[in-house]
């Protein structure tokens, strides 16, 4: 285990050196070229390989429809040269928000979402890119609800880990459960009717649908054994097949690691935490493939909790425990064990935004070797919405242009506002960014966190 260090690479051969004294397996090609070739999906095909991973505005109207910055975050996704941009969380239920200002879809709001993917595809089409194809993330917060002024957390089980941070937490009944069934499913309905190719059952980060998979605590029909720990998300995948057929593609972001012990863990090795078991995981991607599934975006940890697992940064709340390159390493191999899982899948991944300008190279590696079909970016697209065209065009990113992994973002987020890249969308963020730390106390970027 290699300690934490900040980005300084020069070049591709600095970055490879330091993969091989860590020991990690990286793949690492100088030819980008694989990126932009096309690949098919259900009946349609996605331009090239770059993608957007969901990435959560916080700036909905209170009914969760969304503002000038929402469409102004989509028109730049537009533009980008993705060839696939994977919408951000959006609530299924109003008490699922994570919050007040989270994205809805229903039958109300579903006009104006379809209205930010018509800009989004006429963004594309003005500079010249293929239309992208379009995932709707739909998510119910769960342990994360917050709906209001204050957090409204409903549990899938008792975390004594995660339970501090709530004291008063209630766990959801069963019937609750059941009743989100349908949610999902007329909110994928609206998806469909928005216009979207694919949508996708969000079941990573510590959000209810996450957090079941671990629910080994959990008393009655999803608690326990893997099938009951599975059902929801199972069950509202067969139900949203049975009802919308071919008029949607089915597509679930999932997490398939979370560091903590047993028996609070999804994908974690019994004996040692700290280390994955990908066992349950692929088994579940196989099921799942099996029941219709065509797209997986890989991604572990929960941000709330871990963030460093989640997306690699140099500065965050605390001082990560291990290299970022460890935290990249161990989100690609995620990604390469559920693509050996389900061979003939789409597989997504993510943790690339903190190689900055050799994003690409390890992207097209992992293409090449089969660990992954798609390359998903967050931070680094909002840092530079233009990434995957100068890349298709120039075959390099400009470094001037790239993420810094400064955590600004999400501190942005826990502060209440709308988020965004600070750094490099200065005249929009920075403000917010200021505002929201008023009276607040500086980023613990020195501590290494306890639970770790
Ligand atoms: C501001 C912000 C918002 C995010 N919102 C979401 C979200 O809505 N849904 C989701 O699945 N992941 C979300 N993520 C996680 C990203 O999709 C991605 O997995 C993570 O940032 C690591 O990828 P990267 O290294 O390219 O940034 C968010 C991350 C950030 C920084």
């Amino acid at each position: 285990m290699a300690q934490h260090d900040r980005f300084h690479y020069k070049n591709l051969d600095e970055l490879k050196e330091d993969m091989t004294r860590m020991g990690l397996d990286i793949p690492v090609s100088a030819d980008v070229a694989v990126l932009s070739r096309p690949i098919a999906l259900g009946e349609r095909t996605i331009p090239n390989r770059l993608a957007i991973n969901p990435m959560e505005g916080c700036d909905g109207t209170p009914e969760g429809r969304p503002s000038g910055l929402t469409r102004r975050r989509y028109r730049r996704f537009g533009g980008s040269g993705a060839g696939l941009v994977w919408y951000e969380a959006t609530a299924v239920v109003n008490e699922g928000r994570a919050n007040p200002r989270q994205l809805q879809i229903n039958e109300e709001t579903r006009g104006d979402i379809a209205a930010t993917l018509e800009e989004l595809r006429g963004a594309a089409s003005a500079a010249g890119h293929g239309r992208p194809y379009s995932v709707l993330q739909l998510t119910h917060s769960g342990r994360y609800s917050r709906p209001g002024s204050t957090p409204a957390p409903v549990v899938a089980a008792r975390n004594p880990f995660l339970d501090a941070r709530f004291p008063e937490v209630r766990v959801i009944s069963d019937e609750e459960l059941e009743q989100l069934e349908e949610k999902f499913v007329s909110a994928a309905q609206a998806a469909a009717e928005a216009g979207f190719d694919a949508v996708d059952v969000k079941a990573c980060h510590g959000y209810l649908l996450a957090e079941l998979l671990s629910a080994h605590t959990r008393e009655g029909r999803y608690g326990g054994s893997f099938e009951n720990r599975t059902r929801l998300l199972c069950s509202i995948v067969d139900k949203i097949r049975d009802r919308l057929g071919e008029k949607i593609t089915l597509a679930v972001r999932l997490g398939v690691y979370e560091q903590a012990p047993h028996p609070y863990a999804w994908g974690a090795d019994k004996d040692d935490y700290h280390r994955p078991d990908y066992a349950e995981p692929a088994r579940l991607v196989k099921l799942l493939w099996e029941k219709g599934v065509k797209l997986f975006g890989i991604s572990a940890g929960n941000p709330y909790f871990n963030p460093h697992l989640t997306r690699p940064y140099d500065k965050g709340v605390y001082l990560p425990p291990v290299h970022p390159l460890e935290g990249v390493h161990l989100l690609l191999r995620a990604a390469q064990a559920m693509q050996a899982a389900a061979p003939e899948a789409v597989i997504m991944g993510a943790g690339l935004s903190w190689l900055r300008q050799f994003s690409p190279n390890v992207a097209a590696g992992c293409v090449e070797q089969g660990w992954l079909k798609i390359a998903g970016f967050g931070r680094l697209s909002i840092a530079y919405p233009d990434f995957a065209a100068d890349l298709l065009k120039a075959g390099a990113l400009d470094p001037k242009k790239t993420c810094l992994a400064c955590s600004q973002c999400t501190t942005i987020m826990r502060d209440g506002g709308c988020a965004g890249c600070v750094p490099r969308d200065k005249e929009v963020y920075l403000p917010i960014y200021k505002k929201g730390r008023e009276g607040k106390p500086p980023l613990e970027s020195g501590r290494v966190a306890e639970h770790l």
